[in-house]
C-alpha cells in the first residue's frame, strides 16, 4: 500500500488548508512496485496518475478519510509506504456557507489531526506488514527523521531534504536516505523520482515479513 499526495482540509465549501505534495515520489513508488511484480493499492489525495494496469487507487482529501482508508487496506499489506503529506492540523468548524470577506480580518481555529502512523500501533495487524515513514525536513535532518521513526513506531523511514535544491515536494528529482532503529540502511543521491523508487523496492523487498515467492 502506497499513500500520496497531500491531504486538503476543508475550511468552506470552496476553500481548504493544503500543502505543495504533488502526489509523484507516491506515484513513483506504485509505479515500481507495480512494474516489480507486486499488487499495489494507492491511496491518494494528488490527482490519480494515469493508469497503470493492476493498479488499485482510492482517492481521498482529508487526514481523516485517509486514515479510514490506510486503516481498512492494512488488512490485505505487507508493506505500508507513507509518503502522503498529512495536513497536522484541520479547522475546528468547517463552514456550510462560503465565508464571507469582511474588513475586520479572520481567524481560523485549528486542532491537530490524527497521525495516521502513529494510530497504526494499534492496529491488529501491525505486527505483520513493514511499516515505512517519510520525513521531509529542512533542518536537523537525520536526528528529526530518527526521533519521527521511534516516535510513530516505524521499521523503516525515508528521509529527504526538501532544502536542497531540485529535490522533494513537487520536484521530479529526489534524494534520500533510509533509516532504520540503528541508523542509515541506504543513500541515494539525486535521480528521477521512478529511479529512487527502483531503488527503494530492492531494499523494502529484502526486509518484507514475508518475503515475496
Ligand atoms: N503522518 C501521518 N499522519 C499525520 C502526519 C504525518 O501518518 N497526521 C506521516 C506522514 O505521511 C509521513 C510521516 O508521518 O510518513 C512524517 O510526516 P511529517 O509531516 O514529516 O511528520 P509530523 O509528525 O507531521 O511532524 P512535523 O510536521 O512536526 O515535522
Amino acid at each position: 500500500m502506497v499513500t500520496a499526495g497531500g491531504t486538503r482540509e476543508p475550511i468552506d465549501p470552496v476553500r481548504f488548508l493544503g500543502n505543495r505534495s504533488s502526489g509523484k515520489m507516491g506515484n513513483a513508488l506504485a509505479a515500481a512496485f507495480r512494474e516489480a511484480g507486486a499488487e499495489v493499492e494507492l491511496i491518494t489525495a494528488a490527482p490519480p496518475p494515469p493508469a497503470v494496469q493492476g493498479l488499485r487507487v482510492a482517492e481521498v482529501e482529508t487526514a481523516a478519510q485517509m486514515h479510514d482508508a490506510v486503516w481498512a487496506a492494512l488488512d490485505r499489506a505487507d508493506l505500508l509506504l507513507m509518503a502522503a503529506a498529512v495536513a497536522d492540523y484541520r479547522l475546528r468548524w468547517v463552514a456550510e456557507h462560503k465565508l464571507k470577506k469582511s474588513a475586520a480580518g479572520m481567524t481560523l481555529e485549528l486542532v491537530p489531526t490524527v497521525d495516521i502512523l502513529e494510530s497504526l500501533r494499534t492496529h491488529p495487524r501491525r505486527s505483520e506488514v513493514l511499516v515505512v515513514g517519510f520525513a521531509a525536513e529542512t533542518d536537523h535532518l537525520l536526528v528529526n527523521a530518527m526521533d519521527k521513526l521511534r516516535r510513530k513506531g516505524l521499521d523503516l523511514i525515508v528521509l529527504n531534504d526538501v532544502s536542497a535544491p531540485g529535490v522533494g515536494m513537487g520536484a521530479d528529482d529526489n534524494a534520500v536516505t533510509v533509516l532504520d532503529k540503528d541508523g542509515a540502511v541506504l543513500t541515494v543521491q539525486r535521480d528521477a523520482k521512478l529511479e529512487v523508487a527502483r531503488r527503494l523496492v530492492v531494499l523494502l523487498s529484502e526486509r518484507l515479513p514475508r518475503p515475496p515467492s
